[in-house]
């Protein structure tokens, strides 16, 4: 031989830093590990905790000499503690390969068919892959005998007496059953019921838990049955131990035979479980359950892809515990590990403090997140946050990241505590916190920017006066411009104004003037919606308006008399009288409306004048050319009319346009008014409510 020299890269012993980094990685994977499924609470993320076992392996597979027994990479999964009565499995359970990018998955492909022969005909199963704990349940003459977990694969837990606890695992299966069946699942802690665990342990000043998962893992370690059965947990079967015994007449197949006859004996399968024909097929199965992600009640990291024929599984075989028909597609990873850097304090519409983590930008729900909610001070209390700490955060779909834990043992010496300031940070005004409040709010009203610019933010907002264009840039600029102070000087804009903005020509210029336009066309309960006091959404807009009619009204109103409004209640009344009660917020108000022009505005009283619809019922059908059916809505019921879906006696007026058919009969046949757009819009018109509408018309 040529000697002994080697060269970096050369698959050997290693050089001494890759020894150490070998050495580093199994000792921080072991600590993690005993965190993680011995103390049931993890210090970094799962794909963290992945990320550093696929570097322990990729290292160890360059250097083979170097790989020991005593490896975390020799073991899949945990050794049982010794809490539990350790089982055997018959059959080992087995982890799953992975796939990131659909790439992956068609080298996957490729992979299976190149071990299948010529006339196999491949096709699959797709699953999601639920982020719960592996349980393998065996039942005996259709009698549940015993659960165990997973373990290393080969041995696990004895939990059958807090297995039994889960409602979702029958004690008893249906129907013609196998004598001896082993099934294996997932059982999982859903996502309502983890919110309402944390809840609760909040309020009680128990420990919370970090994620489903662990909710999971934890609930099925008890000792105490009793303590499982008070969790909320649940689980999804997805596949058997042994099939096809040589002692059985049961022989599936298929896997989605498995899962059919799984269903019928009364276990819970995932209703999301579909077989595919093809590869495009599972590609567009892994997007979609992408997609639905957030919509679902437990948590998952991926999809499962599954060799559906059992014929060809067999023919595949498996490696290292990992099968070859199966693979986990995982999806980006919804928590990670980051430092706070500092602790802001963000100004909210009504004043509302709520401190802010500024991060150490993270990668996590497949975006870089640099920001993290930390609600009020009662959390940062909670979970005893400093600035300078490691945190675990977590983001799924659109939701704000939330700042789960803090790592106590990675507190740098210099860390500080957070401290809510005595000003607000924009205008200066105090803070304050009223008693039995968890929000501390600057009281410096319309006074305060912050306030001013949510205040805009919201009018201009889809919930409020949705006025296109509006979007929160130009907010900013609108006000960094001094354009605009208050939502009724966005009326007063000119083209000549707009157009000076950066990024707005002469045509956005007069698109939003355009916009600003027709959001005045709206109810008197989007109005009020509008305004922006606090509790004041959509549906108790509407009820106040049903008893105060007009903003004279409204502005005088008395906390009886709008404690007499239905599902208005002390609390709600309080804020809008005292919303009222701030000059600034009424003056501002009353120039709004103003500039709105609200026809029906008018005082009540003597010199009334009645909403000119009032009492009226309106049904629009047919093509409406001119005005949207939206604005149509908004322009009738402003003056007065109700607007409904179905002609009958009780209407008052029918406006049909072009392919107007059953309504327009129907309102024939009861000798109903029936009008065309034209004649509606002048009629709009005559009220000024509808001038002129565009030029084509
Ligand atoms: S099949 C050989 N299907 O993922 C196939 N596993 O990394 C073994 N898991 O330990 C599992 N959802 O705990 C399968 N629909 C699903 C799954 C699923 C979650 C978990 C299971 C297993 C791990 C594999």
């Amino acid at each position: 031989m040529a000697g002994n020299i080697r060269v970096p890269g050369d698959r050997g012993e290693g050089s001494l830093r890759e020894r150490e980094e070998i050495e580093s990685l199994r000792e921080a994977l072991r600590y993690h590990l005993h965190r993680y499924f011995v103390l049931d609470d993890p210090e970094m993320a799962d794909s963290e905790y992945d990320a550093l076992f696929d570097r322990l392996a990729t290292l160890e597979a360059a250097h083979p000499d170097l790989v020991t027994p005593d490896s975390p990479t020799q073991r899949v999964g945990t050794a049982p503690s010794s809490k539990f009565v350790e089982i055997r499995h018959e059959a080992p359970m087995l982890s799953l390969d992975k796939c990131t990018s659909l790439d992956d998955l068609a080298a996957w492909e490729e992979r299976c068919r190149r071990l299948l022969d010529e006339g196999d005909a491949l096709d699959y199963f797709c699953e999601p892959k639920i982020d719960g704990v592996a349980v393998s349940l065996l039942y005996r003459d259709g009698l549940l005998a015993r659960a165990a977990t997973r373990g290393d694969g080969e041995t696990g837990e004895d939990i059958t007496a807090n297995v039994r606890t889960i409602r979702a695992v029958p004690w008893k299966l249906e129907g013609d059953v196998p004598n001896v069946l082993e099934v294996r699942g997932e059982v999982y802690m859903p996502i309502a019921g983890f919110h309402a665990f944390n809840a609760r342990a909040q309020q009680v000043g128990e420990r919370t838990i970090v994620n489903p998962r662990n909710g999971a893992a934890g609930s099925l370690r008890q000792l105490d049955p009793a303590v499982t059965a008070a969790r909320p947990l649940s689980m999804f079967c997805y596949s058997i131990g042994e099939r096809g015994a040589a002692d059985q007449d049961w022989r599936p197949d298929r896997h989605s035979e498995v899962m059919d006859a799984l269903h019928s004996w009364g276990l819970r399968v995932n209703p999301r479980g579909s077989r595919q024909a093809d590869l495009d097929g599972c590609a567009d199965y892994v997007e979609a359950l992408l997609q639905a992600r957030d919509d679902l009640d437990y948590a998952i990291d991926g999809a499962v892809i599954k060799v559906d024929d059992f014929a060809l599984r067999d023919k595949l075989g498996q490696v290292t515990r990992k099968p070859r028909w199966a693979t986990a597609y995982k999806y980006p990873a919804e928590e990670a590990s980051t430092e706070v850097e500092a602790v802001d304090f963000q100004v909210g519409r009504t004043g509302a403090i709520t401190p802010v983590a500024k991060l150490k930008p993270a990668f996590v729900g497949g975006v870089t997140v640099s920001n993290a909610t930390l609600h009020n001070m009662d959390e940062v209390k909670r979970l005893d946050l400093h600035i300078g700490d490691t945190v675990l955060i977590h983001r799924a779909g659109d939701v704000i990241p939330q700042v789960m834990k803090v790592i106590a043992s990675k507190r740098p010496q210099d860390a500080r505590a957070v401290q809510m300031p005595g000003n607000c940070p924009v205008c200066g005004s105090p803070i304050e916190r009223p008693e039995g409040e968890v929000v501390a709010r600057c009281v410096g009203g319309l006074k305060c920017g912050a306030q001013r610019k949510e205040r805009l933010r919201h009018f201009a907002s889809r919930q409020a006066l949705d006025i296109e264009g509006l979007g929160d840039k130009l907010v900013e600029q609108l006000l960094a411009a001094d354009l605009v102070e208050n939502p009724a000087d966005l009326y007063r804009l000119t083209v000549d104004e707009l157009a000076g903005l950066e990024r707005m020509g002469a045509k956005s210029a007069e698109n939003l003037l355009r916009a600003l336009d027709a959001s005045k066309h709206t109810t008197f309960a989007r109005f009020i919606q509008a305004l922006g006091i606090r509790e004041v959404g959509e549906t108790t807009a509407r009820a106040v308006v049903t008893r105060f009619k007009t903003l004279n009204a409204l502005l005088d109103a008395d906390l009886e008399s709008l404690q007499a409004v239905e599902d208005v209640g002390p609390i709600i009344a309080a804020r809008i009288v005292g919303f009222f009660a701030d000059e600034a917020n009424r003056r501002q108000a009353k120039e709004l409306h103003e500039e709105i022009g609200i026809a029906w505005d008018v005082p009540q009283g003597e010199e009334a004048v009645a909403l000119p619809l009032l009492g009226q019922t309106w049904v629009l059908t047919g093509t409406l050319a001119v005005m949207s059916r939206n604005d149509a809505k908004a322009a009738l019921s402003s003056l007065g009319a109700k607007v409904a879906a179905s002609v009958s006696k009780n209407t008052s007026v029918v406006v049909a346009g072009p392919g107007a058919g059953s309504k327009r009969a129907k309102a024939e046949e009861l000798a109903i008014e029936i009008v065309d757009e034209g004649e509606f819009l002048e009629r709009l018109n005559s009220h000024g409510k509808f001038q002129g509408g565009n030029d084509e018309a």
